[in-house]
């Protein structure tokens, strides 16, 4: 496996740290929501796997995880292709604080996409939260309002990013040979 990387772009140790950053913002801001017992946190699955098992621990907050499942990225592709196939929203979201939880932000249709829709089943304030955001010109427009690392424009794998269903198990998060 590791003779296809390339180098690593950011490793365990800064991501932990940012993580811990993160989850510093993430409490101060949505404590009080968690405290009317109104916070839902959806993790679009599986590209966020590690990167919100290792968030919500440090988040000593009230909430339910209700991840969704978003296909994007068919088999060897690099590029983005608009979501696929999505899982169901879950029920009650009526009246709700969500926080979306993804690994990246590319070209941004997903997370604008999911916003709508949660937005439309009549959540009252929706934040996202990414780990990584590539320094792209976005086809969709989108605000992220809680961003782990801004990285160039190149394909990623690691630490729950895939490339053709492989490479989601590497700890830290690196580039690939020939991209
Ligand atoms: P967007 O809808 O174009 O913003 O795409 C977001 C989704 O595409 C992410 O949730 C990832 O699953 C996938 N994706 C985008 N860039 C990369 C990458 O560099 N490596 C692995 N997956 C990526
Ligand atoms: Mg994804």
């Amino acid at each position: 496996m590791n003779s296809q990387i390339d180098r690593i772009l950011i490793d365990r140790d800064s991501i932990a740290d940012r993580v811990e950053q993160l989850a510093t913002r993430l409490v101060r801001d949505l404590g009080p929501a968690a405290d009317k017992g109104s916070l839902v946190v959806i993790p679009i699955m599986t590209g966020s796997l590690f990167f919100t098992a290792d968030l919500v621990r440090r988040l000593p907050l009230s909430f339910r995880i209700h991840p969704v499942m978003v296909s994007s990225y068919p088999g060897k592709s690099k590029t983005s292709q608009g979501i696929l196939d999505q899982s169901p929203l879950p029920a009650g979201l009526e009246g709700r604080t969500v926080l979306i939880i993804d690994d990246i932000l590319d070209s941004g249709r997903t997370l604008a996409h999911l916003r709508r829709e949660i937005l439309g089943v009549g959540a009252v304030d929706v934040r996202s939260c990414v780990l990584l955001r590539k320094e792209v010109e976005r086809a969709a427009v989108v605000d992220c309002d809680y961003v782990g690392f801004d990285i160039p424009e190149t394909f990623v794998v690691g630490y729950g990013l895939d490339y053709d269903g492989l490479f989601r198990n590497l700890p830290d998060i690196a580039v690939l040979q020939n991209t």
